[in-house]
């Protein structure tokens, strides 16, 4: 099947399966290897990236779902996002880091439909973002920073 996406602002027409999972085509043929591949099973949010501008995990999503929709990855966020890598790297929110840029993800689409979201609001939506290491507080603390919130 051809298709045609825009990935982080650039049209690009593909001659893949529809079948194949997002994730696989922006890893292997596009090589944007900045979403990872973690449960595989859309429960750890380690492969979150922007579909028109909302989070998905897209390890479940068949990119023939998709076709003529705007993808944005984590290699082609914004200013938000490099408020909040550096706000990460302030609060040490981070030790392996495999699933860093998806909470990146998932956290710049909450900044920029909420600028200064509560801590509840924090939560909730990162409720999909699972971090084996454990950082979820200094996470919280890092968007806390990134929205421009005093964090106590
Ligand atoms: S790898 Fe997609 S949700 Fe875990
Ligand atoms: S920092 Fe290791 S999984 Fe989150």
């Amino acid at each position: 099947m051809t298709l045609t996406l825009d990935v982080n602002g650039e049209r690009h027409v593909l001659e893949v399966d529809p079948t194949r999972r997002l994730l696989g085509v922006l890893r292997d043929d596009l090589a944007l290897t900045g979403a990872k591949l973690g449960c595989g099973e859309g429960a750890c949010g380690a492969c979150a990236v922007l579909l028109d501008g909302v989070p998905v995990v897209s390890c479940l999503l068949p990119v023939g779902a998709i076709a003529g929709r705007s993808v944005t990855t984590i290699e082609g966020l914004g200013e938000t996002a490099t408020s909040l890598q550096q706000a990460f790297v302030t609060e040490d929110a981070l030790q392996c880091g495999f699933c860093t840029p998806g909470q990146v993800v998932s956290a710049t689409a909450l900044l920029q439909a909420t600028s200064q979201p509560s801590r509840d609001e924090i939560r909730v939506a990162m409720a999909g973002n699972l971090c084996r290491c454990g950082a979820y507080p200094k996470i919280e603390r890092a968007i806390l920073r990134a929205s421009g919130r005093a964090v106590t």
